[in-house]
């Protein structure tokens, strides 16, 4: 009998050794470009006013005991988690930290900062960012550094093949830029929506052929989301708790509908390239609009900072108020969503269907 479980206990060992195995090896490194919903630190280096390396920021992010890291939420933020699942064993480093060097750099290396857009003028109120132009110019230095690490031939598969690359971003253009009330009234008067979403458009592309040859060929790009219900518009606007403003709700779906478009095109024409689209309009508008549904009580306040004295700047500081569950809000401040909505956001875009996230789901792209 005892013979008969031990042998039954090493097949069950062999079976599941086999079966991870077959279901596809972890993923290499991950590639993190965009705003402040993916910064993990870049800002902290940066002489700006969009930071967030005061708490409570990171009050529930175990890496760092809770102390805050620059991520502009409570814990880890969609990147960190889809990290994890996917099986790399640290979180990309930002790149202008000091350890983002060496082989660290081979988990991959983040280069989203707060504030920062597709253009280069938006978020210019915030004086220092990242705008997505330099974070691909600093996405060449890297890869030059990867070259040297494995050397050219083994630095091209490793790109190719075991890197996933993202992109969240936009909302910016349309919060820090088109939409302000004073300074870009310039930009609104000569500019027509759709003259600027085409700017946006024609740039984005520009940016993403760049990855493109600098050997980026799994690429997932979030469209934007619901920018018209999150708090600090809802405040901005003084509209009712359970309504979103309209203007940047149109301008994000009208922009979104190009951003499909072009995606669907550069899939076409670059070859050997995976563009996978992350309709997080769809998604964070359904858990705003169903939040009891997910196991939220308010999706219209946010936890930390709703209405507080520096509302706007420093939306989330030690002088805010502060929700007692955290995991009870939609959104951790005015602006970014709290580590509860960001484990079902990754969940979705990990494991969910197309509506989501198309053509194909993270796990299915990263097994590719
Ligand atoms: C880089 O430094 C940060 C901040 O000190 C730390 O949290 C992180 O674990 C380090 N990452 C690596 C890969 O060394
Ligand atoms: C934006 O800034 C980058 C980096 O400084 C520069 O290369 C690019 O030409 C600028 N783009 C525009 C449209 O001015
Ligand atoms: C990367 O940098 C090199 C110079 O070191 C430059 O020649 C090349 O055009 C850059 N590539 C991209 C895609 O920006």
């Amino acid at each position: 009998m005892k013979s008969y479980i031990a042998a039954l206990v090493v097949f069950f060992f062999i079976w599941c050794y086999i079966g991870k195995a077959a279901k596809g090896e972890r993923l290499g490194a991950s590639f993190i470009f965009g705003d402040s919903i993916v910064d993990a630190g870049n800002n902290n280096y940066l002489p700006s006013l969009s930071k967030a390396n005061i708490p409570p920021n990171g009050i529930d992010f175990k890496a760092s005991g809770g102390n805050p890291t620059g991520r502009y939420t409570n814990g880890r933020t969609i990147c960190d988690i889809v990290g994890e699942e996917l099986g790399v064993p640290n979180y990309a480093v930002p790149f202008l930290a000091p350890n983002s060097t060496g082989k660290a750099i081979l988990y991959g290396v983040n280069y989203a900062s707060g504030a920062g857009g597709i253009l280069n003028a938006s978020g210019r109120i915030f004086v220092n960012r990242l705008g997505l132009d330099i974070q691909v110019d600093y996405f060449n230095i890297t890869r030059k550094q990867i070259d040297s690490l494995l050397g050219p031939s083994q630095a091209r598969d490793f790109l190719m093949k075991t890197s996933i690359f993202s992109v969240t971003i936009g909302a910016n253009d349309f919060l820090n830029n088109y939409l302000l009330p004073v300074v870009s009234i310039g930009s609104r008067i000569t500019q027509s929506p759709d003259a600027f979403i085409n700017d946006m458009i024609t740039r984005f592309s520009g940016q993403l052929i760049r990855l493109y040859q600098l050997d980026a060929r799994k690429i997932v790009i979030a469209n934007v989301g619901p920018i018209g219900c999150i708090p600090y518009q809802k405040t901005l606007y003084q509209s009712n708790e359970d309504e979103c403003v309209e203007l940047p709700n149109k301008l994000a779906l009208h922009y979104n509908a190009k951003l499909k478009d072009l995606l669907t095109e550069l899939n076409e024409n670059l070859p050997g390239a995976t563009f996978v689209l992350a309709n997080v309009y769809d998604l964070v508008s359904d858990i705003i609009i169903n939040y009891e549904n997910y196991g939220f009580t308010t999706s219209g306040k946010a936890c930390c900072g709703n209405g507080g004295r520096y509302a706007g700047i420093i939306p989330c500081g030690p002088t805010s108020s502060l929700c007692s569950d955290h995991s009870s809000h939609v959104f951790w401040d005015p602006y970014h969503p709290s580590e509860a909505t960001n484990l079902i956001i990754a969940k979705k875009l990990l494991d969910g269907d197309t509506k989501i996230i198309s053509p194909m789901n993270l796990r299915q792209l990263r097994d590719l």
